[in-house]
């Protein structure tokens, strides 16, 4: 039988993709596709572990001993996140080391949303309730990836995430019920995070450059604007009701729209901040270089390890 030419490949696999069927590592993918999923899969899984700091740096002063235990579980759950992710990415060709070796190098881009300071105890109740809201209305949309190795991480991910937001929630609300200095202290966190948390689910369709493509092979499903319009939708009547205000004079409910409108962030600040001029990106990197540095022996033991049992099973 003849083999089939490139373009016949490529209908058959938008075929197959259009009518819902998953994408597996073996089967046959356009170069776009594959070169598409490593670039966001690493660039998420970096953001998995980078996300660990600004949390992580909290662990030693959490406010009692179950606050601390969930925290610690929370942070580690982050690194198991990372873990699935490099799993999937390198499903598609690339290796971890390589990856690694891109992130440590700062030419790897990471959620924007990691690069701003933690100075008070509120931000890790803010970054559980806001940023992991955002993340899960994002990453219950890539669940649907049309790369089944994604799709499957994702759902995997969604049910920790989705304990993280409780979490999240929980140690605001205490502050909500608290004392005039602890609802300062929140509002304060809301009004940082705000805008770094709308820019996480990325510029807004006009400046999306992978949008297209990605909705088209279904990589992902929605927009970015879709999937910020619906965190919007979900957060303001949550932050509302614990009375806190939106950092927003603009944020108000549009019956016709059925949707709220708010004021869209500030994109170039996204641009910097992803290239590396973010308030923390020198120090989260100079973190995770330190770490990885430190871990090198346990990277090499595993390796020794390996190497011992691969050669007993070839003898
Ligand atoms: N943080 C960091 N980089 C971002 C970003 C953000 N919030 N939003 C956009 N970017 C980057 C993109 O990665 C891309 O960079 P590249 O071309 O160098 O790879 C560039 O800005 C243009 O953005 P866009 O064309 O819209 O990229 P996209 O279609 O991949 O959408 C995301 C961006 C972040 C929405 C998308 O990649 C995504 O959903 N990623 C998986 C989820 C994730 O990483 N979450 C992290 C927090 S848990």
């Amino acid at each position: 039988m003849r083999e089939k030419t490139n373009e016949e490949k490529l209908a058959e696999f938008e075929e197959r993709v259009g009518r819902g069927q998953k994408v597996e590592p073996g089967d046959w993918m356009p170069d776009d596709y594959r070169k598409n999923l490593i670039r966001m899969i690493s660039q998420h899984a970096h953001s998995e572990i980078v996300g660990q700091l600004p949390e992580g740096k909290w662990i030693p002063y959490a406010p009692g001993f179950r606050r601390k235990l969930t925290l610690i579980a929370k942070v580690q759950d982050e690194a198991g996140h990372g873990q699935l992710l490099y799993r999937a990415a390198e499903t598609l060709g690339k290796s971890r080391e390589e990856m690694m070796e891109e992130l440590l190098a700062g030419k790897a881009k990471y959620s924007n949303v990691f690069n701003y300071p933690t100075p008070t105890w509120a931000d890790v109740g803010v970054i559980g309730w806001l940023v992991d809201t955002a993340a899960v209305i994002n990453q219950t949309m890539l669940a649907q990836s049309s790369y089944g190795p994604y799709g499957r991480a994702m759902k995997r991910i969604c049910y920790e995430e989705s304990f993280h937001i409780k979490q999240g929630y929980d140690a605001i609300v205490a502050l909500a019920k608290g004392t005039p200095e602890q609802r300062t202290m929140a509002q304060d966190s809301i009004n940082r995070w705000w805008y770094p948390t709308l820019m996480m689910s990325g510029p807004p369709d006009s400046l999306s450059v992978h949008s297209q493509l990605a909705m088209k092979w279904k990589i992902k499903t929605k927009t970015n604007e879709q999937v910020r319009q619906e965190f919007v939708d979900h957060i303001v009547p949550q932050i509302r009701a614990l009375g806190f205000d939106v950092p927003d004079p603009d944020c108000r409910f549009d019956e016709t729209l059925g949707h709220y409108r708010y004021t869209q962030p500030d994109w170039e600040e996204l641009k910097r901040v992803v290239n590396g001029d973010g308030p923390c990106n020198a120090e989260r990197l100079a973190v995770r270089r330190k770490a990885h540095h430190e871990g090198r022996w346990v990277r090499e033991a595993l390796a020794a390890h390996h190497d011992k049992q691969s050669k007993n099973a070839a003898a």
